[in-house]
């Protein structure tokens, strides 16, 4: 299967991966043709790229992070208690019903933690193909996948604080319930006072998660300083260094990292290794360097599929992962000299040292 635009797709091409809503449910089957109007829809929906089908690349196979049934139920789950919550906002409970809820998220946690343990390669959540219609599930859902792959690259929490910051990432943005959605899903730049409001969603998710005393108060802080930075300039607080909790810190890294690699509403999604590029630029100032180096570890560069030109001018599509080498993948030759092969070959780039990628398809994301 290989990773292409939708604004690429000509005739006879065929759907290699679902295509999923907000809350997992699947709405286009993989195998279907991509018609015209199917493109479409898909376009309607916020998609800019999809796998599809190709017999030169067929023996490239994904394995996406999450069983199909922990995604839907994590997103189930978490459109759940959102909604929950905002209608006990509403009718001005002091506290709301999460505690109810406590042994679901428990359980939907430690699947998560024993599934990206078990797997051995690289976190790719490119595979995860939604439509971003309700985006804060999906992006609640990819920050704890981030933050706990961070994390267990780290290796000394224990697996209760492991499971505390699970929770914590997936809670880290339930603040937003309280920010009007107009202002959120504002495709046109914001206001100063505007910004000023997002920001209080730090507070809000405190205070909220607080009031459950059956929670961590870890969890509350996930919330309160995730959007903290290392050399004080994050918000709500300023507070610097030391001062901010570690899972405030990995869940900062995890939110910036999956912000900038999807689609939002205002721009367009980057490519893994241009993510990591933007927290290489705040490393040590913004973001604890140790971190951010177990991150890029923990996360693939060039995801399988995608197509890419090495500096020697051959064009390939990355077909495996190195283990310790995210940024240096396995590709399937396709095209030499500007000639397309007759019989494409694969070349490790972890051996041949020299080999570097110089492009990538970047009319995934930019057209
Ligand atoms: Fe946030």
């Amino acid at each position: 299967m290989r990773l292409v635009a939708l604004s690429s797709i000509q005739e006879n091409v065929y759907l290699a991966e679902n295509v999923l809503n907000s809350r997992g449910q699947v709405l286009l089957r993989s195998g279907v043709e991509l018609t015209s109007s199917i493109l479409k829809r898909l376009h309607s929906l916020g998609i800019t790229y999809v796998y599809i089908e190709d017999a030169r690349t067929d023996d490239i196979y994904i394995r996406p992070v999450l069983a199909e049934e922990t995604r839907r139920e994590a997103l189930t789950m978490m459109s759940e208690a959102f909604h929950q919550v905002k209608k006990e906002l509403a009718e001005g409970s002091p506290r709301f019903g999460l505690h109810k809820m406590e042994k679901r998220f428990a359980v939907v946690v430690r699947d998560i933690i024993s599934q990206i343990k078990e797997r051995k390669e690289a976190i790719d959540l490119l595979t995860h193909l939604y439509a971003h219609d309700d985006y804060i599930f999906i992006h609640s859902l990819n920050v704890t996948i981030y933050t706990l792959a961070l994390s267990l690259k780290l290796k000394n929490l224990t697996a209760k604080q492991t499971e505390e910051l699970g929770l914590g990432a997936m809670l880290h943005d339930v603040g937003k319930l309280l920010i009007p959605a107009a202002i959120l899903k504002k495709p046109s730049r914001l206001t100063g006072e505007e910004f000023e409001l997002i920001k209080k969603h730090t507070e809000f998710g405190f205070d909220l998660l607080r009031k459950e005393h059956s929670l961590p108060v870890t969890v509350a802080h996930c919330a309160f300083q995730h959007h903290e930075r290392l050399n004080g300039s994050g918000y709500p607080r300023g507070i610097s260094g030391d001062e901010i909790h570690i899972f405030g810190k990995m869940i900062g890294i995890a939110d910036v990292y999956d912000a900038v690699t999807s689609n939002r509403i205002y721009r367009k999604a980057m490519l893994p290794h241009e993510g990591m590029e933007i927290l290489y630029a705040g490393s040590g100032t913004e973001f604890e360097t140790a971190y951010i180096e177990m991150f890029r570890k923990a996360i693939v560069m060039y995801p399988k599929g995608l197509t890419v030109w090495l500096n020697d001018g051959r064009k390939g599509v990355v077909s495996e992962q190195n283990e310790h080498m995210s940024d240096r993948p396995v590709l399937l030759i396709l095209e030499e000299e500007g000639h397309v092969l007759d019989v494409p070959y694969k070349v490790n780039m972890a051996k041949e040292t020299t080999l570097m990628i110089t492009e990538t398809d970047t009319t995934l994301f930019y057209t």
